[in-house]
C-alpha cells in the first residue's frame, strides 16, 4: 500500500531520537496486511527484532504469535506494530520525549490501517494510544475509542513470560475481543 510505504520510507530515515537512530541496526516499522481488522500495538523492538527488522518475533514474538493463533487467525491475518519503531537500549522503557518523537508515525499508521479494533499489549503501548496514566490493571476490562477502532488493553507477552499465571487474564480479554469481532472460538 502507497500510503504506508511512504510511512515506512520516511521512518527507515528518522533521526528524531539521536539515541535510539546511532544505536539501532535498523527500525522496526510493522507488520501485516494494510486492511486488517484487527492491530497489535506493543512497546518497542528488543534484540530479535532490531536483528530482524519485524515485530514480535524474539520470544514474547513467539507467545504473541500462539496467542493470535489461539484466537483462530495467523499473523497474516492482523497487524502488527509499537509505539516506538527503533529499540531502546537494553530494552529499557521507552522514554516520554521518545514516544513524543514516534506518536506521529504510529498515528499516522492507523490512520491508515483503519483497523476497527486495537489491542494495546501492556502499559506502555496503553499509555501511549489512550494518553493516560491508568495502570494496566484499570485499563483491562473497558473499551475505549481511538479514531473509529475500538480499544482493548492486556497484559504484555513479556510480563506473561515473567508471569504465567497472568496467561488466563490475556485469554479471557481475547475472548472479550473476539466475541466483539464476531469470531466464535
Ligand atoms: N516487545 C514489543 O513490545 N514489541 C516487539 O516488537 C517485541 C517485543
Amino acid at each position: 500500500m502507497q500510503a504506508l510505504r511512504i510511512l515506512r520510507d520516511e521512518v527507515v530515515n528518522c533521526t528524531r531520537c539521536a539515541e535510539l537512530a546511532t544505536r539501532r541496526t535498523q527500525t522496526v516499522f510493522g507488520e501485516g496486511p494494510a486492511n486488517a481488522r484487527l492491530c497489535f500495538f506493543g512497546e518497542a523492538p528488543g534484540a530479535d527484532e532490531d536483528a530482524s527488522g519485524i515485530p514480535f518475533v524474539g520470544r514474547a514474538g513467539q507467545l504473541l504469535t500462539k496467542i493470535i493463533e489461539a484466537c483462530t487467525f495467523s499473523r497474516d491475518d492482523v497487524y502488527i506494530l509499537n509505539v516506538l519503531k527503533c529499540r531502546p537500549p537494553g530494552n529499557r522503557q521507552p522514554l516520554p520525549d521518545e514516544v513524543a518523537n514516534c506518536r506521529s508515525y504510529f498515528e499516522r499508521q492507523l490512520a491508515i490501517i483503519q483497523p476497527e479494533f486495537i489491542c494495546c499489549l501492556g502499559t506502555s503501548a496503553a499509555h501511549a494510544l489512550l494518553q493516560t496514566t491508568e495502570s494496566i490493571g484499570k485499563l483491562r476490562k473497558k473499551w475505549f475509542d481511538h479514531g473509529t477502532a475500538r480499544v482493548i488493553c492486556t497484559y504484555h507477552p513479556s510480563y506473561l513470560l515473567r508471569n504465567p499465571a497472568a496467561k488466563r487474564d490475556v485469554w479471557d480479554d481475547m475472548k472479550v475481543l473476539m466475541a466483539a469481532m464476531g469470531v466464535r472460538l
